[in-house]
């Protein structure tokens, strides 16, 4: 028998996980789409394969399962604002947002972004309430710097207590 739902929103707000901003659209024929998640994970090395999982609610969920390409941004301690932008609903969110273009695919992504991500969409799995999304890895550019995560409805960055 499952669990209670009580107990698995306890269980989502005891992992904690780094924050990203998913996005599509090209900023020219088609608005941009775009959300923050925690679900992101490297998937394969080989081939280069990245994944993170959407809601069915979300207002972007037609455009990400149905996307060729999609930007994935791997925010910085510094982008909390960014974030909380992403995570609202409303097209105003992207309206007057700035992006960069990827270069080989010319996907949104957040400017200063810790990691910049090209992902040509590679397979889609319906899962529960959510689809999850997987992508190729076409492109990407990280930088150095401290990473944005979240734990118990709270953002943060990382404090290191040892080597793995
Ligand atoms: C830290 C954080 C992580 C989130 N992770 C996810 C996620 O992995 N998948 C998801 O579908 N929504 C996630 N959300 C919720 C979406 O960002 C939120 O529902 C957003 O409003 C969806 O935007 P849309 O309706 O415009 O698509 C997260 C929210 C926050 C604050």
């Amino acid at each position: 028998m499952p669990i209670s739902g009580d107990i698995y929103r306890r269980i989502g707000r005891a992992a904690a996980g780094a924050v990203s901003v998913v996005a599509v659209g090209d900023g020219r024929s088609e608005a941009v789409m775009a959300l923050t998640v925690s679900s992101f994970v490297t998937l394969s090395f080989d081939p280069p394969l990245v994944m993170f999982a959407i809601q069915h609610a979300a207002d972007s969920f037609a455009s990400m399962v149905e996307s060729k390409a999609f930007g994935v941004s791997l925010l910085r301690a510094e982008q909390t604002g960014i974030a909380q932008r992403f995570a609202c609903k409303g097209r105003d969110k992207t309206a007057n947002a700035v992006f960069d273009w990827g270069e080989r695919l010319g996907v949104p992504l957040i400017p200063e972004a810790l990691a910049q991500i090209e992902c040509l969409t590679n397979q889609i799995f319906m899962s529960g309430d959510h689809a999850i999304v997987v992508g190729l890895v076409e492109g990407a550019r990280t930088r150095d710097g401290q990473p944005l995560l979240y734990y118990a409805r709270q953002y943060g960055s990382f404090s290191a207590i040892g080597r793995a």
